[in-house]
């Protein structure tokens, strides 16, 4: 009796186990789908998505594109090395390039600049016809920051953090070989008249709300999306990205790395 008893007892345990299992497998298999529907999905990165999601509430597209950024880790952690310029390259607080990347078509800027610049070919004839443009409606648009060396930067930003420190120096400066600047594709703008920190309060970046992104131009580091992309408001940086992509990541209101894991990362 008592061997009947306990042959039950263990029946019942393992039948137990057997359905937990099963109910936990359903449970995955339809979290899976969730996920799956979305062409961007890393199968690898699954285990990621769950626990981001659970942190964060987002949404499940959300979620994924922001892991895929690298989101759920801190700043340069799981850091990439981009080694081949493209006109929609993604260098940011988890992609860099090295000391000696070499951009192909790197031009003067000869007009519209502050000193001796240099952009990408394309980047700068956009820069320029937008600055005629804007000077057509008496505005003074200025490059005062373009491509920038890996030692330039270097330099730049052992400045700030040693007047800042690392941690407010991270916020609006990027470390050497993680900047847009060293792709030839960053321009930092004035208007001449006013300090550049000033921007957002000038005629000129009213206009370049309403019209960089004709000209294939986005405001890379916008307002209230620092937590994507990793640095503070920057209202006079702008990213040259060609006018097809500008319009869809000013009409989506979206920043750039989210516009690349959506649709460039594979
Ligand atoms: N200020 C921008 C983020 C840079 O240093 O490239
Ligand atoms: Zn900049």
């Amino acid at each position: 009796m008592k061997k009947v008893m306990l042959f039950l007892i263990f029946l019942i345990v393992i039948i137990s186990i057997i359905c937990l299992f099963k109910n936990k497998k359903k449970e995955i298999s339809n979290s899976n789908n969730n996920y799956e529907i979305f062409s961007f999905y890393k199968k690898q990165n699954l285990e990621r998505y769950e626990k981001y999601k659970a942190k964060t509430n987002l949404s499940y597209k959300d979620t994924i594109i922001q892991v895929n950024i690298g989101l759920d880790n801190s700043y340069y952690t799981n850091t990439k090395e981009i080694t081949l310029f493209n006109s929609l390259m993604l260098v940011n607080k988890y992609n860099y390039v090295s000391k000696d990347f070499k951009i192909p078509n790197l031009k003067p800027v000869k007009e519209f600049a502050k000193d001796n610049m240099y952009l990408e070919k394309e980047c700068m004839t956009s820069f320029v016809k937008m600055a005629r443009d804007a000077k057509s409606n008496n505005l003074n648009l200025r490059a005062i920051s373009t491509y920038r060396s890996y030692e330039y930067q270097e330099n730049l930003y052992n400045n700030y953090v040693k007047v800042d420190g690392i941690r407010k120096a991270d916020t609006y400066s990027a470390r050497p070989g993680f900047s847009e600047h060293h792709t030839g594709l960053a321009i930092d703008i004035d208007n001449i008249k006013s300090n550049y920190l000033n921007f957002e309060n000038t005629e000129e970046f009213n206009w370049l709300q309403e019209n960089a992104y004709k000209y294939g131009f986005i405001l890379r580091y916008p307002k209230d999306k620092e937590n994507i992309t990793g640095y503070i408001y920057e209202p006079w940086h702008y990213r040259y990205v060609g006018i097809k992509v500008a319009s869809y990541i000013k009409k989506n209101n979206i920043t750039f790395e989210e516009y690349y894991y959506e649709f460039l990362d594979n």
